[in-house]
């Protein structure tokens, strides 16, 4: 079964609205028509409402960064799901290694948002990956596999269809150090047996599963033309257009 490859920016804490909007005028031309793979932005939740609207009508989704798992509530600084869904967000990343780390996101929250981001129709993009000291002492697929197996609890085959993963090795995050293609498609097939352990062929099959960590365009082409790699998730190298776009068109 043919996967349709997601090019994903994940900016970070970067970037003002008028410079996210400055680059989405320099970014649309650039990859206007190209309809082989799935463009989508994840900006700061601030920079939604300038986004979105810039990308209307483009081939460029548009998604937050991260949501809480409840609808609404008194949960000072977060992002609900219905906000994002107000101002015509489509995608969230949920928990990325920069979550886990530094917010204290456990499995059992990611599998929490994952619920939420399903059940109101947001396509989520489900992060995980090892540290360096995991990968070094051998527990890289024990720990992938625990964190899918956290993040699917209570999903049902049906309702997984539009899930993304991203695999994203910690070790290989803004450290300009790549995993090889050899490494990430030997991760990448560990959790689409995971996959398929929890949710059945189908599903493995179907489910996308990116890459992420130090992509840049000169190694976009060896990691994504992989059988195993279904597209990218770009930090750093997202928030120039000329180079995301090079990635786009990998
Ligand atoms: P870099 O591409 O900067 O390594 O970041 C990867 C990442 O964390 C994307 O979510």
């Amino acid at each position: 079964m043919a996967r349709k490859a997601l090019i994903a920016a994940n900016w970070k804490m970067y970037k003002t609205p008028a410079e996210a909007k400055a680059f989405v005028d320099a970014f649309l031309p650039l990859v206007a028509g190209h309809a082989r793979d799935e463009i989508a932005l994840f900006p700061s939740p601030v920079l939604l409402p300038t986004v979105i609207p810039a990308c209307k009508g483009s081939n460029v989704a548009v998604g937050a960064q991260n949501i809480h798992f409840a609808e609404e509530g008194a949960y000072t600084g977060e992002t609900s799901i219905l906000q994002l869904k107000a101002v015509g967000g489509t995608h969230t990343l949920i928990g990325h290694s920069e979550r886990r780390q530094y917010f204290a996101e456990t499995d059992e929250i990611v599998n929490k948002k994952l619920h939420t981001a399903l059940k109101h129709g947001v396509v989520p993009v489900v992060c995980v990956g090892e540290v360096l000291e995991e990968r070094e002492a051998g527990k890289t697929a024990s720990v992938l596999k625990t964190q899918v197996t956290g993040a699917f609890v209570g999903i049902t085959p049906v309702a997984a269809k539009p899930i993304v993963i991203a695999y994203e090795p910690v070790w290989a995050i803004g450290t300009g150090k790549t995993a090889t293609p050899e490494i990430a498609a030997d991760a990448h097939s560990i959790i689409r047996a995971e996959v398929a352990k929890l949710l059945g062929a189908d599903v493995a099959l179907g489910v996308r599963i990116l890459y992420g960590g130090s992509v840049k365009p000169d190694n976009a082409t060896a990691l994504i033309s992989l059988e195993e790699i279904d597209g990218a998730l770009v930090g750093g190298a997202s928030l120039k257009p000329d180079s995301f776009a090079a990635i786009v068109k990998y």
